[in-house]
């Protein structure tokens, strides 16, 4: 099949990449000039296992190409993916105003029947505002095409995006035309074989779904970091807490780590621009906006207890980082607790030795050289030379280090372990002193 995916993002190239391992014709079009001649050149601009080796092998073999020719990718698919960014604006809402510039372009340039399909996360009603503009544009043009707009939400993890496009649990197509729902299962058909994993339903309901999805897991994480910030204080131990409750099979064990906080490039948004959305229809969604007031205080709970550790001043100390991503198996750094981490001691005059085993090229991109900021090779020498070591990023690599040489490198022979990797009373044995998320160990300062 002919397919056109607007935006080679992280859902736009995967989705290309996937529909093309397939057997489609797919062609990725994108405005940003470098991002496309870096792909034509087999450069793959994300951090995404698997990726590249689909990549180049459709390239190569001619099913996958990459464009800003809007008008050729028009003229291309039947189906016109629209998977650009929705980043959230000043109030939270989400800014439609790159799907509707591709809403606008597919109007400029359709000459016969199309299948627009929003992949981008959108709130509730976008569709209709693309079908709108589309036709206005048609309008403007004289002429009648006829056109279906499906709403096809992705929910694919980076990290781990080849395997959940090619095995989706789910495959949720918002449409109330049969024959749009018809195509679109015989383009997933390929990647649902083991039973039918497409569920069909109304555009709204689909637009829908993908936030409700996202809400949830963000909520859990919140709940478990809320329950956590208790543990600490009440002298329990959230780790145990977790399994305790994570065997109650109403709960499960998915979602429920604590941590520093959820980050990358749709929790936050998506969070937001729901609270968002519900305050447009009236509605005050309590439980949404303390999932993010909790997200965000969580955020700072690494800090706070680095800074009562050194009793309130951080000048002229020096933090070692491990962990620039929001998450393993990207460089993604949208929104990393890492981020507002490191932000928080540059302000209270500290420095960071920071180590990711693939971030770091994004933290040299967003941060630049500066005098506080040190990006070291590996995680020993990021070690060197500094007072204490924070674990923001759960990176399998930093699952097992040799505590011995932490404790001898350190000035403070100590660790704040934003996600709880290690067992406390193990490290301890090291002669470190070792303080997580949530594990019953409240800190005053060093000396309390
Ligand atoms: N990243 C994820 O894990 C994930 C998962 C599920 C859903 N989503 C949603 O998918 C959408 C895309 O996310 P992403 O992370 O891939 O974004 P991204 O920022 O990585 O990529 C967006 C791409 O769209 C391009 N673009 C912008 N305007 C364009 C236009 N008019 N025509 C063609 N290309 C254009 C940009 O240049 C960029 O390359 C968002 O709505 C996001 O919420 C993301």
């Amino acid at each position: 099949m002919k397919v056109t995916v607007f935006g080679s993002g992280y859902v736009g190239l995967v989705t290309g990449a996937c529909f093309a391992e397939a057997g489609n014709h797919v062609v990725c079009v994108d405005i940003d000039a470098n991002k496309v001649a870096r792909l034509r050149q087999g450069e793959i601009p994300i951090h995404e296992p698997g990726l590249d080796l689909l990549v180049t092998r459709n390239f190569q073999k001619g099913r996958l190409q990459f464009t800003t020719d809007a008008e050729a990718g028009i003229k291309h698919g039947l189906f016109l993916f629209v998977a650009v960014g929705t980043p959230p604006e000043e109030d939270g809402s989400a800014d439609l105003s790159h799907v509707l510039a591709v809403a606008e372009i597919i109007g400029r340039h359709m000459t016969e029947y199309r299948v627009v399909v929003d992949k981008s996360t959108v709130p509730v009603g976008t569709a209709g505002k693309v079908r709108e503009r589309i036709e206005q544009t048609l309008g403007e043009r004289g002429v009648k095409v006829e056109f279906d707009v499906v709403s096809n939400p992705e929910f694919l993890k980076e990290g781990a995006a080849i395997a959940d496009f090619m095995k989706p649990d789910r495959v949720v197509v918002g449409t109330d035309d049969p024959r749009a729902a018809e195509l679109l299962k015989a383009l997933y058909d390929p990647f649902t074989r083991s039973r039918d994993r497409m569920i069909v339903m109304d555009v709204r309901s689909a637009e829908l779904t993908k936030y409700a999805a996202n809400a949830m897991l963000a909520t859990k994480i919140s709940f478990m970091n809320e329950l956590a910030n208790l543990a600490e204080r009440m002298g329990a131990d959230i780790e145990k807490v977790r399994v305790g409750i994570g065997s109650d099979s109403r709960i499960g064990f998915s979602f429920i780590y604590p941590g520093a906080g959820y980050g990358g490039s749709c929790f936050p948004k998506d969070v937001k621009a729901l609270v968002h959305s519900a305050g447009e229809y009236e509605f005050d969604a309590q439980l949404l906006k303390s999932v993010e007031a909790v997200n965000k205080r969580q955020k700072r709970v690494l800090f706070d207890k680095i800074s009562r550790y050194f009793d309130g001043d951080l000048r002229g100390k020096t933090l070692a980082l491990w962990g620039l991503a929001f998450k393993p198996n990207t460089d993604d750094m949208r929104e990393a607790p890492a981020r507002e981490l490191m932000e928080a001691l540059w302000k209270a005059g500290a420095k960071v030795r920071a180590y990711d085993p693939v971030a770091m090229g994004e933290a040299d991109r967003i941060y630049g050289k500066r005098p506080d900021l040190e990006l070291a090779k590996d995680a020993d020498s990021a070690l060197k030379g500094a007072d204490a070591l924070a674990i923001v990023t759960e990176w399998q690599e930093f699952r097992s280090p040799d505590f011995a040489a932490i404790r001898d490198t350190l000035r403070h022979p100590v660790i704040f372990d934003g996600r709880n990797l290690y067992e406390p009373a193990f490290v301890k044995t090291f002669g470190l002193k070792y303080f997580g998320i949530g594990r019953g160990d409240r800190l005053v300062s060093a000396k309390g």
